[in-house]
């Protein structure tokens, strides 16, 4: 692997938690992603399942972990399942993890192999009433394939039907969102990598480049630097581009005058950071360039201070819409009527800033978190206002990652990326 991973007391630990909150004579299954096809031959770079991973830094197909508490054999109350190698397979891709390494990584004394897996199974559910699934329940999820956990389920419903069943998800989002101080480092990295991406587009930029020349620098330093690459599509979104809120064509030519809103950033060790910078391509920001970034920044700056414990979700969305209401009023897109006469449903400012302010960020970039709950120390939020006016031709956001602290203000990951005009300004030119 290209990345430092974690230790695996880490995920011991993480696997103590997950197992404090099973029920008695349960066993909880996790299942490895697929590789996914293409068409012939080809397929997808291989991206691990991140509960899989969470649950025991294993960053390779075809692998399963299994939970079991109560397991009569103490050997199995945690048990790591991978695919045993064979000579074509290391001729053709390399060396595969063996049973000492799958320990090391994860701290799982009991790794067999994978062909054992059904043999294995039989014997354990013989010994349990209830399995826990792991079943996609984030907000966001829309998968129309049928994954690897899925077919297991399938398999393993058909196979033991008078076992009870229960859910993982919720279990891993709560324990996914609040993060460990390893964690923090690794999203901290994926977010010192990204600042190395954006300071050489600074340098890059200027009237004629094109968006995927931007995309290719920005990648260069994210592969150098030891990640996978970027954690997401990335949006590179010049002019008239930059009302798009998810534009991922990144094949326009940037033109003097334009805003290049960049909503990029790397993965580290299956870590995301997620960032959005808004450049002027000629170096310079217009007075209404500038008093429309400069709303933004504000809005983000004041949606931080919010980001304490014990802050609710949604009520927090409300307080930044307020903010982005007055914002909004002063550089004259809103006026007062328009908020006397508003739905509190589809509020005036929608108009202009139809995202949401933040979401957890970790393993995943729209990362786990029960949004019903509150806010608490050692959560990974991101801040990402914006201000779309297509019929100015240009958008603004401005996004940073933050951890909430016990106490005060949240620390900010990505505070060295540049962010203020005058910086921007004075490292174009
Ligand atoms: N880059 C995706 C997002 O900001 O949520
Ligand atoms: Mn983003
Ligand atoms: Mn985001």
């Amino acid at each position: 692997m290209k990345y430092k991973p974690l230790s695996k007391s880490f995920y011991k630990n993480t696997r103590k938690l997950f197992m404090a909150e099973m029920e008695p004579n349960s066993i909880a299954i996790f299942n490895s992603n697929d590789i996914y096809p293409i068409s012939a031959d080809s397929v997808m770079p291989f991206e691990q399942h991140r509960d899989l991973f969470y649950l025991s830094g294993i960053d390779q197909e075809e692998s399963i972990i299994i939970l079991f508490p109560d397991a009569i054999n103490p050997k199995h109350k945690e048990i790591a399942f991978v695919k045993k190698t064979n000579s074509h397979i290391a001729i053709w891709e390399g060396p595969k993890l063996n049973k000492e390494e799958t320990y090391k990584i994860s701290g799982i004394k009991t790794v067999y192999w994978l062909e054992d897996f059904k043999n294995i199974f039989q014997e354990l559910s013989t010994q349990c009433n209830k399995f826990y699934f792991n079943t996609n329940e984030h907000y966001r999820q829309a998968v129309e394939t049928e994954t690897r956990e899925d077919r297991f389920i399938k398999w393993c419903k058909n196979q033991y039907p008078a076992h009870n069943v229960a859910k993982s998800n919720p279990i891993l989002q709560k324990l996914r969102s609040v993060k460990d101080d390893q964690e923090i480092i690794q999203i901290k990295k994926a977010c010192d990598i990204s600042e190395n991406a954006l300071r050489r587009v600074l340098s890059f930029l200027k009237p004629g480049v094109w968006e995927y020349e931007i995309e290719a620098e920005l990648v260069h330093e994210c592969i150098k630097n030891r990640s996978r690459g970027f954690a997401y599509q990335p949006i590179i979104a010049s002019g008239i581009n930059s009302n798009i809120l998810h534009y991922t064509l990144n094949n326009k030519k940037c033109k003097s005058g334009e805003l290049v809103l960049i909503d990029v950033a790397a993965e580290y060790g299956n870590y995301s950071a997620d960032i959005t910078r808004t450049f002027p391509v000629s170096g310079i920001y217009t007075e209404r360039q500038k008093k429309v970034y400069n709303a933004v920044l504000n809005v983000k700056n004041e949606a931080t201070k919010l980001l304490v414990p014990g802050t609710l979700w949604k009520e927090y969305h409300i307080e930044v819409g307020k903010i982005m209401t007055s914002e909004l009023i002063n550089i004259g897109l809103l006026d007062k009527s328009d908020i006397k006469n508003q739905d509190p449903k589809s509020p005036a400012y929608k108009k202009y800033f139809m995202h949401g302010t933040s979401h957890h960020l970790g393993l995943n970039t729209h990362d786990y978190g029960l949004l019903n709950l509150p806010m608490e120390s050692q959560m990974v939020f991101t801040v990402e206002p914006g201000i779309y006016i297509p019929e100015e031709g240009f958008g603004i956001r401005l996004e940073d990652d933050v951890v909430i602290q016990s106490n005060g203000e949240p620390i900010n990951l990505s505070k060295n990326i540049p962010i203020e005009i005058d910086e921007i300004e004075s490292l174009m030119n």
